[in-house]
């Protein structure tokens, strides 16, 4: 049996004239761990706000649990863990204190609150700085807090709008590792990024979001599979000045399935990357540098929009 826990139908947000998340379609059913990937401004943190239950949806219909965010917000909330995109952590009081604040927030009782805090301050690995004040702190530990803080009343979903942002490659997979832990112990993680690998890394299925619309659904395997190849290879061609790159495509042309074209390089898509490696050589071209990788989600975002997803 699967429990959907959040379904959302023609989801809307606008602000005024502008619309931010226009008509969206999602269902995330309980156990799972699911994405919104895109970049800047399509829409993830206004969804997210209105899955939290804090930002009221302007159209559409939005149901968590079963509930209706808008008139059982509290009771929605309280199931709910909710990681903001920026860390809203008080300051102005020690790290341990922030976990209380919040327990008491939740009604929770003491004797509950003290057992939880032990729990969370050694899941953050902050036990060592308990007493000490929030703002000194790092980012990374100070967006551990803020993750240990959202589990306080031990939610059945977890949503994190850009776990990771800010966070140097260590401290990102540590928390990586935090999240992975979270999502055995069965809590259900809906995240936003505009980093493809960590949409790989923590999602099993997700939706790329773009002005405000999903424009593609799945796991991060069958969504590579379906828009975009086995590998790509990337090359850096020597270019009489002004001309760069994306007046080049000409030149590869008929060489793998189809090539995009950046400022700085081409990318060739194809199953065989040394292959079409040869027949760029074989066209007397003198690439400057080619790579040959992987297929990933930068690779899909770029072939349903054109743009890249971090740019
Ligand atoms: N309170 C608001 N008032 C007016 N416009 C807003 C408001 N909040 C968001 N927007 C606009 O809605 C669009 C979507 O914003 P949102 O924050 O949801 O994007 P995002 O996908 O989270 O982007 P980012 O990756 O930069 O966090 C943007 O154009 C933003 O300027
Ligand atoms: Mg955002």
């Amino acid at each position: 049996m699967t429990e959907i826990l959040l379904s959302a139908t023609g989801l809307t947000k606008t602000f005024g004239d502008f619309t931010a998340v226009d008509g969206i379609d999602v269902q995330v059913t309980k156990g799972e761990s699911f994405g919104f990937l895109g970049p800047n401004g399509a829409g993830k943190s206004s969804t997210m706000k209105m899955v939290a239950a804090t930002s009221p949806p302007s159209g559409g219909e939005l149901r968590i649990f079963g509930l209706d965010p808008v008139t059982d917000g509290a009771a929605v909330r309280a199931r709910l863990g909710s990681v903001p995109q920026q860390d809203n952590l008080d300051e102005e009081i020690t790290v341990e204190e922030n976990l209380h604040v919040y327990g008491r927030y939740f009604g929770l009782p003491r004797k509950v609150i003290r057992e939880r805090t032990e729990e969370l301050l050694d899941f953050a690995q902050l036990t060592g700085r308990r007493k000490d004040m929030v703002e000194p702190l790092s980012g990374g530990m100070k967006r551990r807090l803020t993750i240990a803080r959202s589990l306080i009343n031990n939610p059945e979903v977890l949503l994190l709008d850009e776990p990771t942002t800010g966070l140097d490659p260590q401290a990102r997979h540590v928390l990586w590792d935090r999240l992975f832990r979270l999502k055995r112990r069965g809590v259900t993680l809906i995240v936003t990024t505009h980093y493809m690998e960590e949409a790989e890394q923590l999602c099993d299925r997700l939706v790329v979001m773009d002005h405000g619309r999903i424009v593609a659904e799945g796991s991060p395997r069958e969504l590579i599979r379906e828009h975009a190849t086995r590998e790509v290879l990337e090359l850096r061609l020597q270019l009489e000045e002004p001309a760069d790159h994306t007046t080049a495509a000409h030149l590869v042309e008929g060489i793998g399935s189809h090539v995009e074209a950046l400022p700085d390089r081409l990318l060739l898509y194809t199953d065989q990357g040394d292959d079409a490696l040869d027949a760029v050589l074989a066209r007397d071209l003198h690439p400057i540098s080619s790579i040959v990788r992987r297929s990933t989600l930068e690779d899909v975002f770029l072939h349903l929009t054109g743009r890249t997803l971090v740019d």
